[in-house]
């Protein structure tokens, strides 16, 4: 009896299937929303389709038990890459999933004979800098008042900080 009822009352650990998918045009809406969840200048819906119809360019979905937390969008020319764009839902956020899609994402750019990745990231996102920090970015130049804030004003614009990262 006592068997029964421990095996009655044993908690049940579902576990969280998590997936990496290839970024296709089905996934617009649902990447539009993470943009505009995480950004103050999110990319329009056109924009995410372009960057997606664009044979250059590679992107994924992170997906937890099927919905769609994070997606990364890249630029490939020769040898090089360029980070486009990268999102995580803030209710996921600092949790290892950025990590974990950056890392899938450096495996795919490998295996395609991408040897160096750069990206651009306002000097104003500190976690992104910190983000990419973390991955082995290393900062190797600066774009002076190269993104807009809310006027065109030069005051008001903010540096681009150029990253690098040899894989
Ligand atoms: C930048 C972003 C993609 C990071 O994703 P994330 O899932 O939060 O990051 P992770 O949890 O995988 O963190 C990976 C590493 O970065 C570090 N990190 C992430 N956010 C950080 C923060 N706010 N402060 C300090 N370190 C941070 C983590 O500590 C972790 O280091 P560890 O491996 O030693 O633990 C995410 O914050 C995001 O979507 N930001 C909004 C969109 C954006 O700014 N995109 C970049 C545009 S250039």
């Amino acid at each position: 009896m006592s068997l029964d009822i421990f095996t009655k009352t044993k908690p049940t650990i579902k576990p969280i299937s998590i997936s990496f998918n290839t970024l296709s045009l089905n996934k617009v809406d649902s990447i539009f929303l993470l943009e505009s969840q995480n950004s103050e200048h999110p990319w329009s819906k056109n924009q995410l389709s372009e960057s997606i119809k664009n044979p250059n360019n590679v992107g994924y979905s992170l997906s937890l038990d099927g919905q769609i937390i994070g997606f990364v969008i890249a630029m490939t020319a020769v040898d090089t890459a360029d980070i486009l764009n990268i999102g995580i839902n803030p209710k996921y956020q600092k949790k290892g999933h950025g990590k974990s899609l950056f890392v899938y994402l450096i495996k795919e750019l490998k295996y395609r004979g991408i040897k160096d990745i750069l990206l651009e990231v306002r000097k104003s996102n500190i976690q992104a800098i910190k983000f990419y920090l973390r991955l082995g970015f290393e900062k190797i130049s600066v774009r002076k008042n190269y993104y807009m804030k809310n006027s065109n004003q030069l005051s008001e614009r903010d540096d681009g900080i150029i990253m690098r990262l040899e894989i």
